[in-house]
């Protein structure tokens, strides 16, 4: 009986170092400040620029993870997780510079310096200077609402674990990847931007806990620009299957898309196939 006494005790001892070392070391990943390029980005005012940069949040899916108007969600809340929020917007970017906002988006680092996770910084880290200028143009027309989401993200002991094996990526880059203005090559561009997010050119990936999303350069090969256009506007079964909050992004990054960005997607994904050989 003692013995099994002190088995126990040492169990729960154990439990304990284990439950701090998760804690004290997530942590650690969470607060450590990051040194990032502090980039200067030109913010427009006019409406033009407005709606385009609101067009753009789609294919960025800033409103497909924090709600249509940033009014924001919650993905999930239980003991494991957690609680997993994109908050509400207007918010949010009312104690936000310009500059932080920049920060933020391109290189992943909160106002506060701390690491943030799951917004895909590679893609949003694409988008050029005077894009991501017109983005932040409309995200400053946001205002609070009384439908506004409260909830806060705290991470629970799964994510924690996730932070520390590597399998919860954070968003934080330190590296530029964005051009000063939209380039020539649309396709590539749209790409870069508004679908390498989840997808990859020539294999099939699973973006975090998500649904895996198929490697898109044999996806277009595969027929011709009509069938192509078809397959984004209408055709779309698998992106418009409701499969969780993976699938409301997809779904308003393609419905956001013009008919020209289609088309040099399009030659963007067949001229990546035939160099891959796919
Ligand atoms: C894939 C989903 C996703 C996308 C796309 C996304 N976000 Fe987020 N965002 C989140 C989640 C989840 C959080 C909370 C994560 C955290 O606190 O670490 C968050 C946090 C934020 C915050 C709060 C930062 C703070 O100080 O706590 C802001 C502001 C924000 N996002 C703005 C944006 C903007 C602007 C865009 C588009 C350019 C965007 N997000 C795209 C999911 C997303
Ligand atoms: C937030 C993640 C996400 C983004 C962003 C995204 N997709 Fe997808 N996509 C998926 C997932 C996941 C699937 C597989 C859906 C399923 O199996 O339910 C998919 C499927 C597809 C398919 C196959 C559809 C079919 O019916 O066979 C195509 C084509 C596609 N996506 C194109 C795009 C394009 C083009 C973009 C960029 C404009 C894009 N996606 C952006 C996640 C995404």
């Amino acid at each position: 009986m003692r013995r099994a006494v002190k088995l126990f005790e040492a169990l729960v001892a154990i439990a304990i170092v284990l439950a701090a070392g998760l804690f004290v070391g997530s942590e650690w990943i969470i607060g450590r400040n990051h040194a990032v390029p502090d980039d200067r980005v030109a913010i427009p005012r006019d409406p033009a620029a407005i709606a385009e940069g609101g067009r753009l949040a789609r294919l960025a899916g800033c409103r497909g993870c924090h709600g249509p108007n940033g009014e924001g969600r919650v993905w999930a809340s239980d003991r494991l997780t957690g609680t997993i929020a994109p908050p509400a917007l207007a918010r949010k970017l009312a104690g936000y510079s310009d500059a932080e906002l920049v920060r933020l988006i391109r290189y992943g680092v909160k106002r506060d310096g701390s690491t943030l996770f799951r917004m895909p910084s590679r893609a949003l880290g694409s988008w050029a200077d005077d894009d991501l200028g017109r983005i932040i143009a409309w995200l400053r027309t946001l205002k609070p609402g009384a439908g506004d989401s409260r909830v806060e993200t705290s991470y629970g002991p799964l994510p924690r674990l996730g932070m520390l094996t590597g399998s919860l990526e954070e968003s934080v880059r330190h590296v530029r990847l964005a051009p000063a203005h939209r380039p020539p090559e649309t396709g590539r561009y749209v790409y870069d931007t508004a679908c390498a997010a989840c997808h990859r050119l020539g294999d099939d990936h699973a973006p975090g806990d998500g649904p895996v999303a198929p490697a898109l350069a044999p996806r277009a090969a595969g027929q011709g620009p009509a069938a192509f256009h078809r397959l984004l506007r209408t055709g779309m079964e698998r992106h418009g299957r409701d499969r969780g909050p993976i699938s409301a992004v997809a779904r308003d990054a393609v419905h956001a898309l013009g008919d020209m960005e289609i088309a040099a997607l399009h030659a963007y994904l067949r001229g990546e196939a035939a160099r891959l050989g796919r």
